[in-house]
């Protein structure tokens, strides 16, 4: 009998790198998404105006300092952002660092295109309505240091692929309905 994982949380040391990212559709990707998103949402997000997000200080967006400043973070929580992550253009976002849309409403499923998003060292997803499996694409992000996909409703098993995730030193799967354990090859 398979075992149901209800606990699964790793904290290991481990220094985490940095590297440039740039962005040139970044910003009409997000604008694209926040207008999938429902009204409540839209107004949370009614600092994303403009082509700019770094100059426009754009909510829950962080950019690297230096000369040419550009998209690294996104970090929008407890917003009750409600909607999916189906018009998300992954492949603008493919040199963010950090993508934590943690605490919101978010639903339907993790999507395969997250594996464009191979610069990410941080995503979290936890605690919102996602549901569905685990994208086999997750172990795609060879960088993630950080994990957290608890507190949703995500089924099935935990992909073989996440043992590629050899730099993960925190992983969170908290409250899902998955089964099956961890590949062993996860940890730095
Ligand atoms: C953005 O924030 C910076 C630093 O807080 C500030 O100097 C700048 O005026 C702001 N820009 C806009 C368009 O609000
Ligand atoms: C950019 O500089 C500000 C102010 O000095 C600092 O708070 C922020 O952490 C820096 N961001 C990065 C990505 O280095
Ligand atoms: C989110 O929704 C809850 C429940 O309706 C409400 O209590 C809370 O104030 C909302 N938060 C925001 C930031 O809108
Ligand atoms: C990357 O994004 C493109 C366009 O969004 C998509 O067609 C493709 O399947 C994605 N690739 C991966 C590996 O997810
Ligand atoms: C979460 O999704 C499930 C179906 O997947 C639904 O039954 C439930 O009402 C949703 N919960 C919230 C808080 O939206
Ligand atoms: C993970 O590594 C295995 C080999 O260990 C490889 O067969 C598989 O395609 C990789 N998966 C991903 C998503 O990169
Ligand atoms: C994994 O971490 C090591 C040490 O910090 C770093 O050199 C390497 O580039 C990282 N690998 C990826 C795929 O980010």
């Amino acid at each position: 009998m398979a075992l149901l994982l209800l606990f699964s949380y790793y904290n290991l040391l481990c220094v985490p790198s940095f590297a440039t990212a740039s962005s040139t559709n970044l910003a009409s990707a997000l604008l694209k998404w926040k207008f999938s998103l429902d009204k409540q949402s839209q107004s949370a997000l009614s600092s994303w105006v403009g082509t700019n997000p770094c100059q426009n200080n754009w909510t829950g967006i962080g950019c690297s300092n230096g000369s040419e400043r550009v998209v690294t973070s996104i970090i929008v929580q407890h917003v009750n952002l409600t909607g999916t992550l189906d018009d998300l253009d992954t492949w603008s976002l493919r040199d963010l660092e950090t993508f934590d849309l943690s605490f919101n409403l978010l639903y339907g499923s993790i999507p395969s295109s997250i594996g464009n998003m191979s610069n990410l060292k941080y995503l979290a997803l936890a605690t919102n309505n996602f549901s569905g499996e685990i994208p086999f694409e997750i172990g795609m992000l060879t960088s993630l240091t950080v994990l957290y996909l608890n507190t949703n409703t995500l089924t099935g098993h935990i992909p073989d692929s996440t043992g590629n995730l050899t730099n993960l030193t925190s992983l969170n799967l908290y409250e899902n309905r998955l089964n099956g354990r961890i590949p062993n090859s996860i940890g730095c």
